[in-house]
């Protein structure tokens, strides 16, 4: 049998009943069995986000709702009223055509905090030419449509199942850090999850979302078996979102140093590594260094991958060290001398051992010879 989908109507709503209405009605069922609901009607005063009476509706009770709420009335009328009103492809084209009650509220009051401009403008007007439809049933169901809609641009409290409509981007560069994940996994279970994971719609699959940040409360909300998780939905390009998670791990994680390179790498065909260096926390050169990694072979990359993974405190990342002028000079005199002795195409982290080796080898070795 297919499940019911009848929620799918509605709109997201804070203290709706959706995961709660089979266990009321089977209560119901035991005073009243469900062969009787059809000569039934359920009363629903406090019509909310409407499940309750939409189940009820659906399951064949007559259905007798109300709220003081505007949204609620919109799905009492658009739904719960009405059993045969549809908007047709003509009724949608109506909202796009210059209405003459647009009082332009929304790009007032909520640009650019909650739409950019062009949203906003197409909002009022829609709004507006919703009003200006004769027929009642079809200008509500027009308007939570356009509910409906704003909800899918930001579902800004969009509580969702972790594994069912988020999944796992395959670009995040952070090692798991082993100690501190069963810390986080004891404050979640402890105060919940308290940040929202970042999101973006998967531009492969629609209706669901990639994780931008936030992995390893996503990861322990499934162990914990949480329902929901708090997120926030980002409307932003693959490319965007691999920048801004790399802006937002580097505050946290370490990331692997192969993964890392990869990530570079990719964003490089979009960006200069100049543009990278300054959205990002490394200078040009790092991440040229770390461009430098790809070059190694792949069993020694991979190595390097499994040996991260497993130890990220110890992973071999990129040095960085401020040189000072002399300092500097003497550097680059020396890495120029090492790349000579070990050909054009050492890397520059193959001339650093080459340079601390003749050191330990010299006078500054470990027996001091
Ligand atoms: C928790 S919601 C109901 C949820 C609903 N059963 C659902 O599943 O979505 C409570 C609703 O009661 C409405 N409400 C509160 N006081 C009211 C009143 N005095 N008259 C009418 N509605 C009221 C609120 O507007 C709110 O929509």
């Amino acid at each position: 049998m297919m499940p019911w989908r009848g929620f799918e109507a509605l709109v997201p709503y804070w203290g709706g009943k959706r995961k709660l209405c089979p266990r009321i009605f089977r209560e119901i069922a035991r005073v009243h069995p469900a062969a009787t609901w059809s000569s039934l009607r359920l009363v629903d005063p406090f019509l909310g986000g409407g499940s309750v009476s939409l189940y009820a509706k659906a399951h064949g009770f007559g259905v007798l709702c109300g709220d003081q709420a505007e949204r609620s009335v919109i799905i009492r009328k658009a739904l719960i009223e009405n059993d045969e009103v549809r908007i047709s492809d003509d009724d949608l084209l109506r909202l796009f055509v210059p209405a003459e009650g647009n009082r332009a509220l929304i790009e007032s009051r909520y640009v650019p905090d909650c739409f950019t401009e062009a949203t906003a403008r197409f909002l009022d007007n829609a709004f507006a030419a919703a009003e200006e439809v004769g027929d009642e049933t079809k200008r509500h169901l027009l308007r939570l449509l356009l509910v409906k809609y704003i909800y899918w641009l930001r579902p800004h409290a969009q509580f969702s199942s972790p594994g069912a409509f988020i999944r796992d981007n395959d670009w995040n560069p952070n090692a798991f850090d082993a100690e501190s994940y069963p810390k986080l996994v004891a404050s979640i279970r402890e105060k919940g999850i308290l940040e929202p994971l970042k999101v973006m719609p998967d531009p492969e699959e629609e209706g669901r979302f990639v994780l931008v940040h936030g992995y390893h409360r996503w990861r322990a909300a499934g162990e914990l078996g949480l329902d929901e998780v708090p997120c926030e939905v980002w409307e932003i390009s693959a490319e965007e979102a691999k920048v801004r998670g790399l802006q937002l791990n580097y505050l946290r994680g370490q990331p692997v140093p192969r993964r890392l390179a990869e990530l570079v790498h990719d964003l490089h065909r979009t960006y200069s590594v100049e543009d990278l260096a300054k959205m990002l926390p490394w200078s040009a050169t790092q991440l040229k260094d770390s461009l430098e990694l790809l070059k190694l072979p792949a069993d020694l990359r991979e190595r390097l991958d499994r040996q991260a993974q497993q130890e990220a405190a110890e992973a071999p990342v990129p040095v960085t060290v401020v040189l000072l002028g002399q300092e500097h000079t003497v550097f680059q005199e020396a890495m120029a001398a090492a790349k000579q002795a070990l050909g054009k195409g050492a890397r520059r982290g193959q001339c650093l051992e080459r340079i601390c080796q003749g050191y330990l080898a010299g006078e500054g070795g470990r027996d001091g010879g």
